[in-house]
């Protein structure tokens, strides 16, 4: 059990069998549906959980209810992993209010089939809801990352419910490192918003915070500035560490080649760096690790004149993610007529703010003595 405060009960569950979560993202560790049950003269569910975790749920709720009923569900969040059981819970407790914003009700419809008339308490901006000696106080998030988000603040003890704010993958008892996993989830999930997470940030500074309950993840009572430190300089979209991330795309082995030659001379130097496959590493750690470094290398094979696919994919993955701010060189290799330099550069084009460097590094099928000069080069401009 993971209490939060004796009358902020949790009441969510770990997913360790789901194979992919959003049908995208690798969970080695799984991932947890949070939801909460708030107790004082009236009760209040904190969002449902995923379909997959129904019946656990149920469980946990009337366990906590202990013979109650609830009074209201509060729907932070429509996604699916969160909203799923909406429906299930309105039916099994007809006298039960639903609490949501305007744009709430308008999925809510869209998702269900169930009559809300005489059922919504529709909520704006700072409208509160008063539970006894507990109030919600509502903050929109519009944007992060879905159009309806809001959060709730429960001022008497100094609770925030962030929906999908500073949640993280892996279990509730899975044993790792938070900052891994919730940058991996944050620059993924949400980091096509970080002007939209800087708008929510700027409105929690005026707020007390002691204890953070996000939609995934542990509930985070310590070391608050710490979190809320990361998901501030990840949504400016501010470098988390100076170093090089460097991608590759190879068919046999040789760009593979350059790029550890590179590693190796950027490392000889004191550099932190990464480097990945990007046909073999999971997707969303590449997109993690772009984003947490200051510097990114792309080194691929041209195909089909044009750009191996598994690098394509990538940067199509920043792209959408609107990486920026960043500086970035590039490495190609060709057989015959090379043009994955041309490409990649075209894709980068599209993105804000990046110094990429002019000159390309272009291999000729293998890494040969001048490869190693015009790499030594490059390390020397990446160390600058
Ligand atoms: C299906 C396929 C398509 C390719 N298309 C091109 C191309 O259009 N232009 C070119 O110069 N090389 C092309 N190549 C050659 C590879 O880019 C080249 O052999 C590779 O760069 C060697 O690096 P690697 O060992 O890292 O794969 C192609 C290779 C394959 C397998
Ligand atoms: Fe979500
Ligand atoms: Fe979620």
């Amino acid at each position: 059990m993971h209490t939060v405060t004796p009358s902020v009960r949790y009441i969510g569950v770990d997913d360790r069998t789901i194979d992919l979560f959003e049908s995208q993202y690798k969970v080695p560790n799984g991932v947890s549906y949070n939801s909460y049950l708030l107790l004082d003269e009236k009760t209040a569910v904190m969002d449902t959980v995923d379909r997959r975790g129904t019946t656990e749920w149920l469980q946990n709720l009337e366990r906590e209810l202990d013979g109650r009923t609830p009074d209201y569900l509060v729907c932070l969040h429509m996604e699916p992993d969160h909203a799923g059981n909406v429906q299930t819970l309105a039916e099994k407790y007809p006298e039960m209010q639903i609490v949501g914003n305007a744009k709430t009700f308008t999925l809510m419809e869209q998702f269900f089939t169930f009559d809300l008339t005489g059922r919504k308490v529709v909520v704006k901006e700072g409208d509160t809801l008063s539970l006894g000696s507990h109030t919600l106080t509502f903050v929109m998030a519009p944007m992060v990352h879905w159009p309806e988000v809001m959060v709730a603040y429960e001022s008497s003890e100094k609770i925030l419910f962030s929906a999908d704010g500073f949640g993280k993958f892996g279990a509730l008892d899975a044993d790792e490192a938070w900052d891994c996993e919730a940058r991996r989830y944050y620059f993924n999930i949400v980091g096509k918003y970080g002007a939209q997470v800087q708008a929510l940030l700027k409105k929690a500074a005026g707020l007390d915070i002691a204890i953070i309950c996000p939609l995934h993840g542990p509930i985070l009572k310590e070391d608050l500035g710490h979190y809320i430190g990361l998901y501030d300089k990840w949504s400016r979209y501010e470098p988390e560490v100076e170093g090089v991330f460097i991608a590759y795309a190879s068919i046999h082995g040789n760009t593979a080649q350059a790029a550890r030659y590179l590693t190796e001379r950027l490392e000889e130097r004191g550099m932190k760096v990464t480097l990945a496959d990007v046909s073999r590493a999971d997707m969303a750690e590449c997109v993690e690790d772009a984003f947490k470094y200051s510097k990114m290398v792309c080194a691929a094979a041209s195909y089909d004149a044009g750009l191996f696919p598994p690098m394509e994919d990538f940067l199509h993955h920043l792209r959408a993610k609107t990486y920026r701010s960043r500086k970035v060189a590039l490495v190609e290799n060709g057989s015959w007529a090379p043009s994955a330099g041309k490409c990649m550069r075209a894709i980068l084009g599209e993105m804000k703010d990046l110094t990429v460097r002019e000159e390309l590094v272009s291999i000729r099928s293998s890494v040969k003595p001048e490869t190693k000069a015009a790499l030594d080069e490059l390390a020397a401009w990446l160390a600058e």
